[in-house]
């Protein structure tokens, strides 16, 4: 019996979907025709009628070396046998140790320390309070500013909108965190159309933290956060020598240089972490996601040796950081983690896929002359594919691609607005590569 066939038996469909909200997603739309999954496997998942869907998004950025793979469900299953929770304020359990010790041995520089939560969008607002609290115990309380990006995103979190860049996520919500400024989002489709990797046109962009410095004065400012792609807000890969220009700029000023990771960290781009890749030691990484394989909730934030030191002064009874949750480092997830690195390390999952990018590239390119295709990006194992927006309704051809694609081409991708989104686990074989670049050619066909 198949995979997909056992969980076709061993699973039923619920027959009530009013109560639960789903989170962004269209709830109407979707209880008409939902889209619901029972089961996964390496590259695909398994629907209640038998059908296996071919995973093209590594569940949300997530999986990445594919699902329910035997030694991180095995970790899990034993760890909730054995401690099922630890407090992890004034007590811990072996394995938050264990774990944070791993995550700084992959980590570049000296970004010696880690703390932990449990997502991306708590691994952000955690590293914005890191960096306050921060300049406030070296003395610069002044230093209260954060600069995000346009069309950055951090999360959901206040923290997160505010720096975040993506305006529905922000027009409903208020006035947000006061004192925030942004960058300018670093895409130009004149100069960077359908560019495999980092586009050679932006990194003057990054010039524009010397123009935000001479408005409010460096003394102002604490922090700057930026994803060294941008996924959620389209993926938009840094241009080249951006993010070492940001670097310099943060040194020159004392401002400090947060890299979200929750995305591209653990191999998505090729490397343990993108910060690698671009040979730039931030002062803080956030990561989540594909920490656990996905398999629990984990995020957490990497932070420099200095930075951890300067809260480690007064007296030695006085806690150090007001800030922390009940879930931090919990044990099922550090045991999650510490057996997705043992994955990624046996498997070499972040050399295989720094091997596997030109193929993908490649690949994904050939969709260029597809109907209404307006550009395409690359990097690492991701790509973005821009669709013309159907006149009257922005977003309904990316949703239409979306549902077409899970109900009738057995493939499930991610979109923002009309752009596509491909992030297959990393484990992805060149066939599957050809397969899901069929698929989405067949998608886009059917969509026009
Ligand atoms: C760069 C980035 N930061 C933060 C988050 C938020 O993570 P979470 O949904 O786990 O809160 C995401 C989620 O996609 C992300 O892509």
């Amino acid at each position: 019996m198949s995979l997909a066939e056992t969980h076709r038996r061993a699973t039923s469909v619920p027959n009530d979907l009013d109560a639960f909200w789903l989170p962004f997603t269209p709830n109407r739309a979707f209880k008409r025709a939902p889209r619901i999954v029972v089961g996964a496997k390496d590259m695909h998942y398994f629907t209640a009628d038998g059908r296996a869907v071919l995973d093209g998004a590594a569940g949300m950025w997530c999986c990445n070396a594919g699902h329910n793979r035997a030694p991180i469900v095995a970790a899990i299953q034993q760890q909730a046998a054995e401690l099922d929770y630890a407090p992890p304020f004034q007590f811990a359990h072996p394995k938050a140790f264990e774990l944070a010790s791993r995550l700084v041995a992959l980590a570049p520089g000296d970004l010696a320390h880690v703390f932990f939560c449990n997502s991306g969008s708590e691994a952000v607002d955690t590293a914005l309070k890191i960096a306050l609290a921060y300049h406030n115990v070296r003395g610069q309380a002044s230093r209260t500013r954060l600069i995000g990006r346009e069309r950055g995103y951090h999360g959901v979190g206040f923290g997160g909108i505010s720096v975040g860049g993506i305006v529905y996520n922000r027009k409903h919500f208020g006035s947000l965190l006061a004192g925030v400024d942004h960058l300018p989002q670093t895409y130009n489709r004149e100069q960077q159309a359908f560019t495999k990797g980092e586009p050679e046109w932006g990194a003057h962009l990054a010039d524009e933290l010397e123009r935000l410095v001479a408005l409010h004065d460096a003394s102002t400012i604490a922090a700057v956060i930026v994803e060294p792609m941008s996924g959620s807000g389209g993926v938009l890969p840094a241009p080249k020598g951006y993010l070492q220009r940001l670097r310099a700029i943060c040194d020159k000023h004392s401002i400090l240089l947060i890299f979200d990771e929750v995305i591209t960290g653990f191999g998505r781009l090729g490397y343990a972490f993108a910060a690698e890749r671009y040979g730039v030691v931030p002062d803080m990484i956030t990561f989540a996601k594909g920490a656990t394989n996905g398999a629990a909730p984990m995020g957490g934030v990497l932070v420099r040796k200095g930075i951890y030191d300067a809260f480690m002064q007064g007296p030695e009874h006085v806690i150090e950081l007001f800030h922390g949750y009940t879930y931090s480092a919990h044990p099922l997830a550090c045991a999650a983690g510490l057996a997705t690195l043992d994955v990624y390390r046996d498997d070499g999952v972040f050399e295989r896929a720094k091997a596997i990018e030109p193929v993908w590239a490649d690949a994904v390119m050939g969709l260029k002359s597809e109907p209404g295709v307006l550009d395409i990006r690359t990097v690492g194992i991701v790509a973005g594919i821009d669709l013309a927006p159907r006149p009257d309704a922005p977003g309904k051809r990316g949703y239409d691609t979306l549902a077409a694609a899970f109900n009738d081409h057995d493939l499930m991708m991610r979109i923002t607005g009309d752009t596509l989104a491909l992030t297959p686990p990393l484990i992805i074989s060149e066939t599957q590569i050809a397969e899901l670049v069929d698929k989405v050619r067949d998608v886009i066909r059917a969509v026009n």
